[in-house]
């Protein structure tokens, strides 16, 4: 393993493990420059690495570049450019929240090339209404602030894990509710999400249609919920937007 990232970034100086981030079996700073990403190749997600490399060509200027892969021993490796940041921070007071939204207004539309889910695919099971979230987009969907990555008044997205093709509004309305999550008022989550002017023009019926998928999906998955405010925080919502 160890000769095999040294193929691509020379010689080990130094390695440091990420802890944030419990999906990946390796993840790695080497040499305080790359940032490698591994799961065994019979991991059942092993296909979200090839996910990644698919997705990362169309992202590049809001996420990490990946420089290399490696598919070999065993082993599914990708190599990033390491960016020398912090997790966003998602409090009412944070400053991270401009860069973020002037992020998400860089969306590109969603590749053909790229096999993807579409959003009514996503969120059938928690929805009666879920054609209303379709759209020609691509969607990040992971809004976890460990995949915000903070470099002085810039924000990266990382973890293209699971992109979906969506309304352009999708992405916005999933950072709502860890807005809410992390104690902003639904009003004020929302305001912030409007900052993206496609949130501000999106159909209130699908928007709240959306919050409901949001609020069923976090309560079927709470155990396994990357915060434990989540599923609370999409149900103040839907009561928000149906008061
Ligand atoms: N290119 C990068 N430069 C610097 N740090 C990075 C980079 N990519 C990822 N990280 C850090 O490593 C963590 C884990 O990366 P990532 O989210 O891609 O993997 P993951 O294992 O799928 O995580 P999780 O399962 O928690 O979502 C990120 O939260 C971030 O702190
Ligand atoms: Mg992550």
């Amino acid at each position: 393993m160890q000769g095999l990232i040294e193929q691509h970034t020379g010689p080990l100086v130094s390695a440091r493990q990420v802890t944030e981030g419990f999906n990946s079996e390796i993840s790695v700073v080497i040499n305080d420059s790359t940032f490698v990403k591994g799961l065994r190749t019979d991991h059942p997600r092993a296909w979200t690495q090839e996910r990644e490399r698919q997705i990362n060509p169309y992202v590049r200027h809001v996420t990490a570049p990946l420089r290399w892969s490696r598919t070999e021993d065993g082993w599914d490796l990708n190599g990033f450019d390491f960016l020398d940041g912090r997790a966003a921070s998602y409090k009412p007071s944070s400053p991270d929240l401009q860069p973020i939204a002037a992020m998400m207004i860089q969306w590109p539309t969603a590749p053909d090339g790229v096999e993807l889910k579409q959003a009514s695919q996503r969120w059938s099971a928690y929805s009666d209404r879920p054609e209303l979230f379709d759209g020609a987009w691509l969607s990040h969907t992971d809004w976890s602030p460990g995949n915000v990555l903070i470099t002085g008044d810039r924000a990266y997205m990382l973890d293209w894990a699971w992109p979906t093709r969506g309304a352009r509004w999708i992405d916005p309305a999933c950072w709502v509710v860890w807005l809410i999550a992390e104690g902003h008022h639904p009003a004020h989550a929302e305001a912030r999400a409007a900052r993206v002017q496609a949130f501000a023009a999106a159909p209130d019926l699908a928007v709240t249609a959306f919050a409901r998928a949001q609020a069923a999906m976090w309560e079927d998955i709470a155990e396994n919920a990357p915060h434990p405010a989540l599923d609370s925080a999409a149900t103040t919502w839907v009561g928000h937007r149906t008061a």
